[in-house]
């Protein structure tokens, strides 16, 4: 089905299923413990022996002998492959860094070698037993800040459109800020894993936490040069994907070579220090942002431009995503710096760029509105705007940024917050009031499904993944919904490479693009029923099938009935700019004498179309903004900038927030109507939550204290 215009009709405007509050299908699994995850596929390969991984001691350089006779040796252990023991692997898509094989390393933790054992005690005391020889490579410069001074005005602008220096030069109003944001972990719950069987070197099954099943299953076939056919991918449950789990990653390469090198499946999880620094992050940024307004609000000219760091080849954060079309304003100058650094690989992490750019941006807002002596609220509402600044041609497809504010002022009880900084005490503790923007791009992806109507079962097969998100339910509340059958009657197959190619879980693409999908494949199938009886323009209800006199019950249907198809997307919306939006308000305590803070309430109104479910939309939002507040407070990568890697590899010392740091916790969604994005006229929301959660944060702090932080995260020491 191609998507190639607006939809104009009511379509779903009496849906039963769709839209209406729903607890997820795959609810009891998870609870009960039984919802098989890759590391505990003792169902499908209870035979598995246990893989351990050796990581990179030095951050850049070579290898120039490995000795792993000792380890050969020690108890238990069935094989030792290292990574001098074979070529270096071809790169699957998107590696950036080599995963495995050759004697190069690019980064610390680089996966240098797996021992496989009978238990996973023995893997791990054999691997220690790995003697490693390095030449380390020269000491690199891994000082971002310097390395932004030396780029800065410099290459062409990715945006640019006004007089930007005459704005800046007749503004009634400038400001001009350096701001930073750490690296950040995913720190998903559960670490990266697969258990594969390579045992004879033949035919490969990789059970696996991924988000992506079609790029892993093509990475795997590229990385190990074998054909796609003879490799088949699961992962039906994921425990936290953030972005670290769209690519194949060391876990699933391991696996693979141990389980070929030892003859048995094997299983192999990365230890949480090598999540840390093995896979990918979301890099550090640095951010200018200026800001010129006129004496009635309106801006003048946006000023950003930022510096991140990646890998030769690879994509750092930008910083820089949202500011060519979030807020109005008649100049706009956007620059973002890709700088080389020999550090671990960076890669997408939940709302890749937003993310960190709204945490410049928002404070850079805040601090514009106090140079106008104007309400935050205020400020935003008159700088929004309906179309693309930079092509006034370009209309949003649906963007009711403003309501988002203006109901989110009126929910949170915006009038009554502390206007004057440092102005308003409870305690010790220094109360403070802080809001700010959220915008997310609205991406769509091509996705296909399988339905098939058997014995009044309808089951759908799709390789979508739920990495916790919910797609189980939604994609049986859709496929319900479209069959005018019950919740009850929809069985889900799902992630798994035999089933037709979906969009995947990634950049909030995956709830409208893979339930677009399968309402696709529906309609395939409502033909298909429709042609075999020979009915005219059926409708399909409460089960049945009905045209004209004809009624008859789809589980009369003897017949196995199926059809696949897939949606793809139109030319047409180009014609659009397409977008999430929010606004976040915050109340915090930050103690007077310690400097510690506490998050007190939080509150989202969300604009993204329709809410396909609102209880496990609601868990993307709070999610979201639970992970905001970690990034104001407390995550941070630590970099060692002598030794190019991140010392605080864990969870005890990388430190995410978690729902019981924030009592208080609302969300509300606008549920408007995006005819433009998908058939359902929804868009995604698992990002949108987090952008703009941070600098909600951060303002509100300001608002406690008085003291304006620019760097995070916003830890006590910075407050006192
Ligand atoms: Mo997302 S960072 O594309 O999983």
């Amino acid at each position: 089905m191609k998507f190639n215009s607006p939809v104009e009709t009511n379509l779903f405007d009496d849906a039963k299923i769709i839209g209406k509050p729903t607890q997820r299908v795959d609810g009891p699994l998870k609870v009960t413990g039984t919802a098989p995850y890759a590391y505990e596929r003792n169902d499908a390969a209870p035979d598995a022996l246990y893989g351990y991984p050796l990581g990179a001691a030095i951050g850049h350089g070579r290898i120039t002998a490995m000795d792993a006779e000792a380890a050969r040796n020690a108890p238990g252990v069935r094989a030792v492959v290292t990574t001098l023991d074979i070529d270096p692997l071809e790169k699957g898509m998107n590696n950036v860094a080599r995963l495995f094989g050759g004697n190069e390393v690019q980064h610390y933790h680089q996966a240098i070698a797996v021992v496989v054992a009978e238990t996973f005690e023995q893997a791990r005391a054999a691997a220690a037993r790995i003697d490693v020889t390095y030449e380390e490579g020269e000491a690199a410069d891994l000082d971002l800040d310097a390395a932004f001074r030396r780029v800065e005005g410099s290459g062409e602008p990715d945006t640019l459109f006004g007089d930007v220096d005459a704005a800046f030069r007749d503004a009634a109003v400038v400001t001009d800020q350096m701001y930073h944001t750490p690296g950040e972990s995913h720190t998903m719950m559960e670490p990266h894993a697969s258990t594969v069987d390579w045992s004879d070197g033949g035919d490969m099954t990789v059970w696996t936490s991924n988000q992506m099943i079609n790029w892993n299953h093509q990475s795997i076939a590229t990385t190990f040069g074998i054909e796609p056919e003879r490799i088949r991918v699961e992962s039906p449950y994921v425990g936290g994907g953030f972005g670290a789990k769209l690519w194949l990653r060391a876990d699933a390469v391991l696996a693979a070579l141990g389980s070929r090198a030892a003859g048995v499946p094997v299983k192999l999880a990365l230890p949480r220090p090598m999540v840390m620094n093995n896979t990918t992050h979301r890099s550090a940024t640095v951010q200018r942002i200026r800001l010129a307004a006129n004496p009635d609000g309106t801006l003048k000219g946006i000023w950003h431009e930022a510096a991140a760091y990646c890998l030769p080849g690879g994509r750092g954060e930008n910083a820089t995503a949202q500011t060519p079309i979030f807020y109005a304003g008649e100049t706009r100058r956007v620059k973002n710096h890709v700088l080389d650094m020999p550090l671990p690989e960076t890669a997408d992490m939940r709302a890749p760029g937003e993310a960190s750019g709204l945490m410049a941006l928002e404070i850079a807002m805040d601090e514009m509105a106090e140079a106008l002596e104007m309400d935050p609220v205020r400020f935003r509402i008159i700088n929004d705007t309906q179309v693309n600044p930079s092509d006034p041609d370009i209309p949003f497809s649906d963007r009711h940024f403003v309501e988002c504010l203006e109901r989110g002022a009126e929910a949170f009880g915006w009038a009554e917050r502390n206007t004057s900084a440092g102005g308003r005490r409870d305690g010790d503790w220094l109360i403070g009031h802080g809001v700010a923007g959220a915008y997310r791009g609205a991406l769509v992806l091509p996705s296909g499904a399988r339905a098939i109507l058997d014995g009044g079962k309808l089951i759908i097969e799709t390789d979508m993944t739920d990495i916790g998100t919910g797609s189980y339910t939604i994609i049986a509340q859709t496929a319900a919904e479209t069959m005018g059958m019950s919740l009850d009657d929809v069985e889900m197959r799902m992630a798994h490479s035999a089933y037709p190619v979906s969009s995947g879980s990634g950049g909030q693409f995956g709830a409208p693009s893979s339930t677009s999908g399968v309402y696709a494949a529906c309609m395939a199938l409502r033909e298909k029923i429709a042609g075999n009886l020979g009915l005219q323009d059926p409708t399909f209800a409460d089960g049945n099938v009905v045209s004209g006199e004809t009624r008859m019950s789809l589980s009369d249907i003897n017949e196995e009935v199926s059809a696949e198809d897939a949606i793809e997307w139109g030319d047409f919306q180009d014609g659009y700019a397409m977008g999430t939006f929010g606004a976040h308000f915050v109340e915090v305590g930050v103690h007077a004498y310690t400097g510690e803070t506490r998050v007190r309430r939080m509150l989202a109104v969300c604009d993204a179309g329709r809410i396909l479910n609102p209880v496990t939309a609601r868990s993307q939002v709070i999610g979201g903004m639970v992970m905001g507040v970690g990034a104001a407070l407390s995550e941070d990568m630590a970099l060692d900038r002598g030794r190019g890697f991140f010392a605080n590899h864990d969870m005890a010392s990388y430190e995410v927030a978690v729902h019981a740091d924030i009592p208080d916790q609302q969300v509300i969604f606008l549920d408007t109507l995006d005819g433009v994005a998908t058939p359902l006229k929804a868009k995604g929301v698992g990002e949108l939550g987090l952008c703009g959660a941070a600098p909600a944060v951060a303002n509100a702090m300001y608002n406690a204290t008085g003291i304006r932080v620019r760097d995070y995260p916003l830890t006590m020491d910075k407050f006192i």
